[in-house]
């Protein structure tokens, strides 16, 4: 869907029954569909205008993951749309051209909605990334590949749990399923084709490979271009990460885009001992054949050549963050051991956990920042990793563990993956009140609703 200037886009929050396979039909939430919504598309230097409205029996939001938008248009946890209400938006696209996401984010309830299906794949576009260089023939050789995992009943409908030990190691699927469909299958044109890769999976790792172990090339990280190719065999994403990628099928070989089935991952000495080590590292086997989900097959149709055939070198309107000195240092630790809190999660129920030693508070102001002033943000956590995400803007990786960070992971992000300690550099240059302030989170959504969450504004 083409979001621009006119009037009359909306996003309609309603309950669907979605089948993820023949045969399977289950009660789920979408946006102006059965199961999940519609690909925007924003156009950069555009006012992109669209209603959001509710028609749910509760409360949701509607954020735009990844855009630099004012708190107020964000649609954080304090931006509620009651069941009933709407809210109308006129978002000022002005960042360069990316993959992006919308989802729902009320405080406790995140988990719950964006598994059901309330979530979508969000596109900016811009005058570099129109020139035709990359392949952009939406769906024929530029294809969104929305990444989930789900759980099943032996009836069908989705199977969810946020309390107990799904909240402390994260809610996990045993089923992939891509743009909502299990086993799904592309035919893609004979040539280069372009993949834009979202995990939205509420706490499931990926790493991605082809069956044939062929290389293939990143372009985009989350937040938009890289200034030229890297060359893969795999590729890492936690959830909320995006990726694009560029595979070639000038041979006419189709292939099995899979991942591996990735663990969760506890902290150096932690991992397999312990108590949580022996709890956390448990669960029912998924579907994999030897750790391997499958996630996408890919036929080549031999009559039809691809529009772009030759790679890049350089990649035209790549952003190199340009934010300067920064002048102070923020930290932050991202807890799973905070008192009492931890226990409660182990004995069945919600787990409190928090940053910096205290659980989300919906009427604190954790941090007060500056407009456009640059700051080095360090994040280490206590237990296990997490993937971290801040709102408002995009920031670059310096290091992780102490050592910088490959190529791919240079360029402009609004999630990193945390493991003993990350540095990022980071500037917002658009404000935030009290009344709508940022969120920074753990993207591992069950976690998210325990309270891993703190918010900021920006003045
Ligand atoms: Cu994907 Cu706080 O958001
Ligand atoms: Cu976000
Ligand atoms: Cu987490």
């Amino acid at each position: 869907m083409d979001v621009g200037d006119e009037a009359g886009n909306r996003l309609e929050a309603i309950p669907g029954t979605h089948r993820f396979t023949e045969g399977i039909a289950a009660r789920t939430l979408g946006w102006s569909q059965d199961y999940l919504g519609p690909t925007l598309r924003m156009r950069r230097g555009r006012t992109a205008r669209l209603t959001a409205q509710n028609h749910l029996d509760s409360a949701i939001t509607a954020h735009w993951h990844g855009l630099h938008v004012p708190g107020r248009q964000d649609g954080g946890p304090q931006s509620l749309i009651a069941p009933g209400q709407k809210l109308e938006q006129a978002l000022d696209i002005d960042q360069p051209a990316g993959t992006f996401w919308y989802h729902s984010h009320p405080h406790g309830r995140t988990g719950d909605q964006v598994y059901r299906g309330l979530a979508g794949m969000l596109l900016i576009e811009d005058d570099d990334t129109a020139s035709g260089a990359l392949p952009s023939d939406y769906g024929v050789d530029d294809i969104p590949l929305i990444v989930q995992d789900k759980a099943f009943t032996r009836r069908g409908a989705l199977e969810y749990d946020d309390g107990g030990m799904a909240a402390m190691q994260g809610f996990r699927g045993d089923r992939i399923v891509v743009n909502g469909a299990l086993d799904p299958a592309v035919r893609v044109p004979q040539g280069l084709v372009r993949f834009r890769l979202l995990n939205a999976s509420n706490s499931r790792v990926y790493v991605f490979s082809f069956d044939d172990d062929r290389r293939f090339h990143q372009i985009a990280s989350d937040a938009g271009l890289l200034p030229a190719p890297v060359p893969r065999k795999q590729l890492q994403l936690a959830p909320a990460e995006r990726a694009e990628i560029l595979v070639d099928f000038s041979d006419g070989a189709g292939g099995r885009l899979v991942s591996q089935d990735v663990p969760v991952q506890m902290m150096g000495g932690m991992m397999g001992g312990g108590m949580m080590g022996g709890m956390m590292g448990g669960g029912s086997g998924p579907d994999t054949r030897n750790g391997v989900f499958r996630v996408l097959d890919i036929e080549v149709d031999r009559s039809r050549p691809a529009a772009v055939t030759t790679l890049p070198r350089e990649l035209r309107g790549a952003h190199l963050p340009t934010y300067g000195e920064p002048v102070r240092r923020r930290r932050f630790q991202l807890n799973m051991m905070m008192g009492m809190g931890m226990m409660r999660g182990m004995f069945g129920g919600r787990p409190k956990l928090g940053i910096n030693g205290q659980s989300y508070d919906m009427g604190r102001i954790d941090q007060q920042l500056r407009l456009g002033e640059t700051e080095i943000w360090e994040i280490t956590a206590d237990m296990m990793s997490h993937p971290f995400h801040v709102h408002g803007t995009s920031f670059q990786v310096l290091s992780r563990n102490g050592r910088p960070v490959e190529f791919g992971e240079t360029g402009m992000k609004d999630v990193v993956w945390v493991e003993n300690s990350t540095e990022i550099l980071v500037r917002f240059d658009q404000p935030a009140s009290v009344e709508a302030p940022f969120m920074y989170h753990c993207h591992i959504l069950e976690h998210e609703d325990s309270g891993m969450m703190g918010q900021f504004t920006v003045s």
